[in-house]
């Protein structure tokens, strides 16, 4: 199945996103983990990204269609993938369409987890991840055993640079601005789903699996 996650930053699209790739026994592909990623590695796609990614920005299209599209196009995504955080663009959402013409095939689905922007904000000053394996947690509605440690890999957990509340407050202008307009490009192929994201986890997990039929 082929799967994309959209939502507002904090919406729960990767918390969602991780269970679903589980479920369905395919790839979950974050292009903020990507890039998150290569920021750490130090990369020149790390360098780029990051000055847009800590001003709260979108990184620009170029820097993240051909990098999806080759990524969907390997083997493991055969049988489908979950797409986090891409598109966030309607030209992107437009390269993806292209990129899966080309491969043969088309989205299932498009799952828009909908959560007003007041829960979004006290959700984020909450979520810690972990710098060592990326693992998402939240201090009250998902806190790991041992506070401040991963349970996973046991490394730390760390607030995310672009998870303060100033910035926190620009991703929301900027998703409201770039990104809502693909619920209704999305909605005009059919192939739309809207679950209610304020909700508890196992719930909105439970909502997803019920719309896409999984
Ligand atoms: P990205 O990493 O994609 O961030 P985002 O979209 O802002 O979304 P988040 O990861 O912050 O939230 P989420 O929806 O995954 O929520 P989560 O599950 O963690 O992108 C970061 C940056 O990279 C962008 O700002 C941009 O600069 C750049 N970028 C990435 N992709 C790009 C693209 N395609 N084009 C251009 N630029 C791009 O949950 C949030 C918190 O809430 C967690 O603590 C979680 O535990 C908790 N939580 C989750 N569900 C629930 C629930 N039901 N109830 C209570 N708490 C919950
Ligand atoms: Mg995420």
């Amino acid at each position: 199945m082929r799967l994309i996650m959209l939502g507002a930053p904090g919406a729960g699209k990767g918390t969602q996103a991780k269970r679903a790739a589980a479920h369905l026994g395919v790839p979950h592909i974050s292009t903020g983990d990507i890039f998150r990623a290569n920021i750490k590695e130090g990369t020149e796609l790390g360098r780029k990204a990051k000055e847009y990614m800590d001003a709260g920005a979108l990184v620009p299209d170029e820097l993240v269609c051909d990098l999806v599209a080759d990524r969907i196009s390997k083997e493991d995504c055969a049988k489908g993938f979950i797409l986090d955080g891409f598109p966030r663009t309607i030209p992107q959402a437009e390269a993806l369409d292209r990129a899966l013409e080309n491969l043969g095939t088309s989205i299932d689905y498009a799952v828009d987890i909908d959560v007003p922007d007041e829960a979004i904000i006290s959700r984020m000053g909450g979520r810690r991840a972990c710098v060592g394996c990326g693992a998402t947690y939240h201090i009250k509605f998902n806190p790991p055993k041992q506070e401040g440690v991963c349970d996973t890999c046991g490394k730390d957990l760390i607030l995310r640079d672009d998870d303060k509340p100033e910035t926190v407050k620009t991703r929301l202008g900027v998703y409201h601005e770039q990104t809502q307009p693909l619920i209704d490009f999305y909605s005009a192929k059919g192939v739309l789903v809207t679950v209610d994201g304020t909700q508890g986890m196992d719930d909105v997990f439970a909502e997803i699996v019920s719309k896409i039929g999984a």
